[in-house]
């Protein structure tokens, strides 16, 4: 089996190949000059081949279909998309609109496809290959037992990332909760604030991505003045803008994340969950 790093998950990729004892294929990446992508693997891959790449970025995706493209005389291909994009965009929520995580599914042509904490789990139904959802937040809750925190209570901002909290809070023996949040817009909500004991308390607020800070910015200003510290963590850091200064600005003592996306705050790889995975195919 042969482990083939799209443009961006290069890191992980490596980490999966050296976890797994699979060998990385060297691949190239270009831009053009009028913005078109060139991709291109350097090294003859085996017939089973696992290509791993993260969509960020519109051009990850055209970089992605490349490298799927360029393994065509491969007898097996897997895709895993640590991290994909447009998840989000997962329903028709006016008339007219697309269903653009659909639209993605369905052009990926692969035998099999691995996603990691996908936003909204019917997303796996729209690919026309088998698609597994692996979980990396029990990763998320051990690396943040690490902090040692006196009294932690894990926290999700919304009904919707209730399970991850649930997740990390049992890793960490401790309680969790949720907040009810409204979206007023792409970078505003509202949170309606909820009587909990949080006095002198360690906050662990957890979601599933943090894209530009709004939702957990808000979170924070609801229990700032109580708790004895806020912590911030989520498996997909998009932290796009100034999302990073917005949380730290906002009163947060560390933000941690999986390497979905390669970023700073990146303190849990996933390697070993992909690893374990792929070598059950
Ligand atoms: C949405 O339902 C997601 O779970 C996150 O809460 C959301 O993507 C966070 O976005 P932002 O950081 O822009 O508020």
């Amino acid at each position: 089996m042969d482990i083939i790093g799209g443009s961006s998950s290069q890191l992980l990729a490596s980490r999966i190949a050296n976890e797994s004892g699979a060998r990385l294929i060297l691949t190239e990446f270009k831009e053009f000059p009028d913005g078109e992508q060139y991709t291109r693997i350097l090294e003859k891959p085996d017939t089973d081949v696992v290509i791993i790449q993260s969509v960020v970025k519109d051009p990850d995706f055209i970089t992605l279909l490349q490298l799927i493209d360029a393994c065509e005389d491969a007898d097996k291909i897997t895709v895993v998309i640590p991290y994909m994009g447009y998840a989000r965009q997962d329903k028709r929520f006016k008339d007219g609109e697309a269903i653009t995580s659909r639209a993605l599914a369905r052009a990926i042509n692969a035998d099999q496809v691995i996603l990691v904490n996908i936003h909204n789990e019917e997303i796996l139904k729209y690919f026309n290959a088998p698609a597994k959802n692996l979980d990396a937040t029990g990763m998320v809750g051990e690396y943040l037992k690490e902090l040692k925190l006196a009294k932690p209570i894990v926290i999700a901002p919304d009904g919707g990332a209730i399970g991850i909290a649930r997740n990390a809070a049992e890793i960490l023996g401790t309680e969790y909760d949720h907040l009810e949040k409204k979206r007023l817009s792409g970078e505003r909500v509202t949170i309606t604030p909820k009587k909990l004991d949080i006095e002198e308390k360690d906050i662990i607020l957890i979601d599933d991505i943090i894209s530009t800070g709004g939702t957990i910015a808000e979170a924070i200003s609801i229990f700032k003045s109580e708790a004895s510290s806020i912590h911030v963590a989520c498996v997909h850091p998009a932290l796009t803008g100034n999302a990073v200064l917005r949380l730290f600005h906002a009163g947060v003592a560390s933000i941690t994340s999986t390497d979905t996306i390669e970023k700073g705050t990146s303190k849990v790889s996933i390697a070993p969950l992909v690893a374990d995975e792929i070598q059950k195919i």
